[in-house]
């Protein structure tokens, strides 16, 4: 099958091409290199198309013939500052929307993308006495005294976390969570008024070989590898006891490949959206722990805190297995313990 994917050098893109390659398929890979995720001197690869999806509409030929787009590319990170909005706005949201009326143009009706956990902001909270309930947003008070865990709206008391599963309420907290969110309205939107169909996938917390080093964008893993690298402590924010699922990048590409081979056999519902993880939950306190256990250096535990940070997000992997039958097969334990002697891109 002929597949077109966005974002072909990016960390995850990069993996889900090395599996489109070995099963055979034909790639036409696409990537911008964004100075935010390749840095200025990258040396170009030939075999990759130097595009903009943003500009999609000048490059429609490239998509006519294609089966499936696999769209990964994407300004990620949580957003430093403000500032970064309009490059979220543009990258994500208007990115999306030109490859989407590019691919009505082109007569390409299935789409495979990536969207994030970030879509949910907190994730599945139980209170002893009064349930399920939805904590609000952790103020700077609490904060400042330790008090990390989410209260209960009515007693106070410290919520328990549970798994999220698709159907939980989207509540995005960030410009890049809002951005994700919006390319999943796009998507469902097109579904509709092209007769088309689309997977969208929520990736939790990515990590392994060729991840980016840390930058003001990169995730915890990426930061905690590359203080290791530098003989430096792992740095824990709050108690260490967040939660949050690790799923490995090889993971995320099988999740991609299922779903790119489901979607083109009209297998699935018109619109779908499904966890991608693990269905491992850890603490940031035992990430940094096994990354340091492999590495001989001890994480310290700081309380500091990020205020658009959320406490718990950890989700249930049920319906990917039920309804794509993807299932991840590298663990925390074991993928960390390897990551840790994984290269990290340069
Ligand atoms: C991360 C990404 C998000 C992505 C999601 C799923 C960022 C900033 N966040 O969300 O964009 O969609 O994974 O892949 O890229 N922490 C430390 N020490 C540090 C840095 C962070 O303890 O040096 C803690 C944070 O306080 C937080 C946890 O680690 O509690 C996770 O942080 P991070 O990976 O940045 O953000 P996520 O919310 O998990």
């Amino acid at each position: 099958m002929k597949v077109l994917l966005t974002g072909a050098s990016g960390f995850i893109g990069a993996a889900i091409r090395d599996q489109l390659d070995a099963s055979g398929h034909d790639v036409v890979a696409v990537d911008a290199l964004i100075p935010q995720a390749h840095g200025t001197d990258t040396v170009p690869d030939v075999s990759v198309h130097r595009l903009d999806v943003r500009q999609a509409d000048t490059w429609v030929d490239l998509l006519r013939g294609v089966d499936v787009v696999c769209h990964q590319s994407a300004m990620v990170g949580a957003g430093v500052t403000v500032a970064d909005m309009p490059l979220y706005a543009s990258h994500n949201d208007l990115g999306t929307a030109v490859l989407l009326a590019a691919m009505e143009e082109a007569g390409v009706k299935r789409l495979v993308f990536a969207s994030s956990m970030v879509v949910y902001g907190e994730g599945r909270y139980v209170c002893a006495t009064h349930g399920h309930v939805q904590p609000g947003v952790r103020t700077v008070a609490d904060l400042e005294a330790g008090r990390f865990d989410n209260p209960c709206p009515s007693c106070d008391r410290a919520l328990g976390w549970e798994l999220v599963d698709e159907d939980a309420r989207l509540d995005p907290r960030s410009s890049y969570a809002a951005s994700k969110l919006a390319t999943e309205h796009y998507a469902s939107a097109w579904v509709r008024q092209a007769d088309a169909r689309a997977v969208g996938l929520r990736y939790h917390n990515v990590y392994g070989a060729r991840m980016p080093r840390d930058t003001p964008y990169s995730g915890v893993a990426a930061i905690f590898r590359s203080s290791l690298e530098r003989g430096e402590s792992p740095r824990v924010f709050e108690d260490g006891g967040q939660m949050r699922d690790f799923v490995h990048v090889t993971d995320v590409a099988r999740a991609n490949l299922a779903s790119i081979e489901a979607v083109a056999e009209d297998r699935l519902a018109p619109y779908e959206a499904f966890n991608v993880c693990s269905g491992e939950p850890v603490s940031i306190r035992d990430v940094a722990q096994m990354l340091g256990a492999a590495s001989g250096i001890d994480p310290v535990v700081t309380g500091q805190y990020r205020l658009g940070d959320v406490r718990h997000v950890v989700a249930s992997p049920e319906r990917a297995r039920q309804v794509l039958g993807f299932s991840a097969q590298v663990g925390p334990e074991q993928g960390l313990a390897a990551f840790v002697h994984e290269p990290l891109r340069t």
